[in-house]
């Protein structure tokens, strides 16, 4: 930690490490930054857990099959049956974790109907058939069980993350959980479940840390009141194998802004004793940004709105409820530390994401299926920078969802694929992973809109930043639909010698990926001139990665 003194002597302007202005054509007219940004090098945050760069894979619509898994007799190039150029776009993303099977989709799920012989592997109904339309392909319907752990573990692998599993609580009991762990992490030749492991092709323990004890309990995850799910977590993460290896259980947490229920679950864990708190690793909150409808209505199914038909009231009504995050942070945290004092307990952030209604499906018939734009981009960077901004807070954050799904990184049919302007997102932020998150200021004007008569407002210039050695990684997002910040950028206690920026942005704030045009929106290098300037142009309707040098 540097002192003051030394700290003022060594605050600079962007300027004078030889600095900076975009070519964006709007920073010659800009004649005084409206904005500023400052970065605290000597208020560290903590350091950003990859975790929360996360995602998740659900057996849901077109997201396993089709998605992620073609078969290894397919025509589509494939490693083992996984599609070859998601996991070729995967790896330059740095994917730490990937959840699965569920979402829902787990707690009906038997780990054992996926292991063993893929021929000898039961073809049962899917979870989520009730919602298939006619027309959609017979594999989402009734689940042929050729995806399973053991690919699972493969694709997770492949692309170097690690797996995290959610366990069945609704519809399997405890001892199942049990020997899933048995399956997945008893070593070599020592049980018979590493036995079947190692038939399999896998003589090596899968190591699976991360376990999730059901999903969404307060819903289809068994439908318990949280008193009663604290029982059913008790039961289930005591005495769970270990082979000597750590095992991180997160337990169901809150939707949105149910402080009680983060109450009453973790005082109903800590009224056998404050021990119990500790088989907690994560509490998962799960947040969908989807009611559009300017406040008329909470109806899940009416007040969604489109993905891809949207005026800019809809692009700022989104982009506001991302907003909210924060205060959703905020608030379970504090509650968390009422009973959970020394904070052992941590937020994971499993589900996240826009949620609009049907519609915008890249593929027909796939259920949840969305096609992403330069909003949800936009929606992702400023979450993300909040999970930036809080790393103490947040262990894990996992994306909804990976591929042909919410608010997916891609999109896949058949031999068709595209990244999506969230992927370019990941894409981008990879930077951030592991680094320390540095306390930033950003101060710009709010954008003012009019929401079917009444006044709301959202920040313009949000971002986050984060120390790497000598580099300096700032994110940012511009939620302005026509208006450029100009902001004067500061790094307190340090010098900046170069700089190199990344910009995604388009005209057309709806502009989005398709197999026929997948380059629609991709983020562009955008050079830095040296000079005697201090202020960078966030365009409109943006998403900007700054690395800065230090001297
Ligand atoms: O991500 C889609 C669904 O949303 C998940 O299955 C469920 O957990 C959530 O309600």
């Amino acid at each position: 930690m540097i002192g003051r003194r030394e700290f003022l002597r060594n605050s600079s302007v962007l300027g004078m490490g030889g600095v900076l202005i975009s070519k964006y054509p709007l920073a010659a007219l800009a004649a005084n930054a409206d904005s500023r940004i400052e970065i605290l090098l000597d208020e560290p945050l903590g350091v950003i857990s990859p975790n929360i760069y996360g995602h998740f894979s659900e057996n849901l619509g077109g997201v396993i099959y089709d998605g992620i898994w073609v078969g290894e007799n397919s025509k589509i190039p494939n490693i083992g049956g996984i599609r070859k150029q998601l996991v070729e776009e995967m790896r330059q993303i740095k994917p730490p974790i990937v959840r699965y099977p569920g979402g829902c989709f787990a707690d009906s799920y038997d780990w054992r109907d996926g292991i063993g012989p893929t021929s000898n592997r039961p073809r049962r109904t899917n979870f989520w058939e009730g919602a298939e339309v006619a027309g959609s392909p017979a594999n989402h319907k009734y689940d042929p069980n050729q995806f399973g752990t053991n690919e699972f573990v493969h694709f997770c692998k492949l692309i170097g993350s690690q797996p995290y599993l959610a366990a069945n609580v609704r519809s399997l009991p405890a001892e199942e959980f049990y020997r899933w762990v048995e399956y997945c992490n008893s070593p070599t030749g020592s049980t018979t479940l590493a036995e079947t492991r190692a038939a399999a092709g896998y003589a090596d323990p899968f190591q699976v840390r991360f376990w999730g004890v059901v999903n969404e309990s307060w819903g289809c995850g068994g439908n318990f009141t949280a008193q009663e799910y604290a029982v059913e977590f008790r039961r289930f993460a005591t005495w769970v194998p270990h082979y000597g290896m750590e095992l991180s259980m997160v337990a169901s947490g809150p939707n949105d802004d149910n402080w009680d229920w983060t109450r009453s679950f973790l005082e109903e864990i800590a009224r056998k004793g404050a021990g119990e708190l500790r088989s907690i690793y994560g509490l998962a909150l799960h947040y969908y940004a989807w009611n559009l409808s300017r406040g008329r209505t909470r109806d899940w199914d009416e007040g969604k709105g489109d993905a891809l038909r949207f005026d800019t009231v809809d692009w700022y009504e989104l982009l506001r409820q991302g907003e909210v995050m924060q205060s959703l942070i905020d608030g379970h945290w504090q509650v968390m530390g009422e009973i959970d004092r020394q904070h052992h307990i941590k937020l994971v952030v499993d589900e996240w994401g826009p949620w609009y209604r049907p519609g915008s499906e890249a593929t027909p018939g796939d259920i949840l299926e969305q096609t992403p734009t330069l909003r949800d981009a936009v929606f992702s960077g400023m979450t993300l920078d909040i999970f930036n901004q809080n790393p103490e807070k947040i262990a894990m954050a996992n994306c909804a969802q990976l591929i042909n799904c919410l608010n997916s990184l891609y999109l896949a049919h058949e031999d068709k694929f595209c990244v999506t302007p969230v992927g370019h997102v990941f894409k981008m932020y990879a930077a951030h992973q592991g680094g320390q998150a540095l306390r930033t200021i950003f101060g710009a004007p709010l954008v003012h809109y009019q929401r079917d008569g009444s006044l709301a407002s959202l920040g313009s210039l949000k971002g986050s930043a984060s120390l790497h050695e000598k580099q300096i990684v700032l994110t940012a997002v511009n939620s302005h639909v026509s208006e450029p910040r100009e902001a004067e950028i500061v790094v307190r206690g340090g010098s900046v010698k170069s700089v190199s920026a990344t910009v995604l942005t388009d005209s057309d704030i709806r502009v989005h990926n398709t197999f026929a045009q997948p380059d629609a929106i991709a983020p562009k290098d955008q050079p830095v001139t040296p000079g005697a300037f201090s202020k960078f142009v966030f365009p409109p309707a943006s998403v900007t990665k700054l690395v800065m040098t230090l001297q």
